[in-house]
């Protein structure tokens, strides 16, 4: 039978060739893996849009464009949200299942991730853009820490950065819990042992001087601070 012409919405979204994507049902290796399949590769989308507005952010910080840079930054947010949330769809497999696609898959790991690479490698070519919109307006990271109010846009720039940083690292957080949940803390995975492995990389600042800022100016605030100095400033 002669198939119907694509629809407009059809040529525009290019739903043929997006919904070839996945594995035939009758090629699936459990039930499960199309819902496997289809949360990385949706991962991998949300990814490339993120990629595309951090460098749109990035060339609006040099511009001096701070607000145009913020809308942006403000969609990565909600896009590091949803990529953490959709982690949830992954926690109704059965370890079971996901033994079975692990064997499909070979040696396939998600540290190869396209997407996920460039989200590591990106911060460092964000830096520069919002290092030269602080030069440009001739103020500091320490001046906008000192005073917020006074640099209300600079100190919500910086402050969209590290929500950025903070979902990235939230991201990683999220996916070791369900690492253990699918094949516990102590199994090796295909890389090593991912306890190590994972736990090794939520260590890392993405925006390291945004957090440093903040060592700083506590060290300096609690040492004129009654209890500061002797007991620390929780103390
Ligand atoms: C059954 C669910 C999953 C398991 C058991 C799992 C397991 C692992 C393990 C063990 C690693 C460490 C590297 C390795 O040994 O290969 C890893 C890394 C990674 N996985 Fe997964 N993963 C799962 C789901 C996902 C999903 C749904 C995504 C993406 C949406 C993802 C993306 C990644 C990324 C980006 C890394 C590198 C992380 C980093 O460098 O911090 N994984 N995964």
């Amino acid at each position: 039978m002669a198939q119907p012409p694509l629809t407009d919405y059809e040529k525009y979204i290019r739903t043929e060739e997006l919904l070839a994507l996945q594995k035939p049902r009758e090629a699936l290796s459990c039930h499960d893996e199309m819902q496997f399949q289809v949360v990385h590769q949706v991962a991998e989308l949300w990814m490339k849009l993120c990629e595309h507005e951090l460098m749109f952010a990035t060339v609006r910080m040099r511009e001096g464009d701070a607000p145009r840079a913020l809308r942006a930054l403000e969609r990565v947010k909600r896009i590091q949200a949803l990529l953490v949330e959709q982690l949830d769809i992954i926690d109704t497999m059965s370890p079971r299942d996901y033994m079975t696609i692990r064997n499909a898959l070979g040696r396939g790991s998600g540290q190869e991730s396209p997407g996920f690479r460039r989200m590591l490698q990106l911060p460092d070519e964000v830096w520069p853009g919002f290092e030269a919109l602080l030069s440009a307006r001739r103020v500091t990271l320490r001046q906008i820490y000192e005073q917020p109010d006074q640099h209300g846009e600079l100190f919500n720039v910086a402050e969209a950065l590290l929500d950025v940083d903070q979902a990235l690292q939230g991201w990683r957080q999220r996916h070791l819990l369900l690492v253990y949940r699918q094949i516990g803390a102590g199994t090796p995975s295909l890389k090593g042992k991912p306890s190590e492995l994972l736990a090794e990389g939520m260590k890392h600042r993405f925006f390291p001087k945004l957090w440093e800022i903040r060592d700083e100016l506590f060290a300096e605030w609690t040492k004129t601070h009654p209890y500061g100095a002797e007991k620390g400033f929780h103390g």
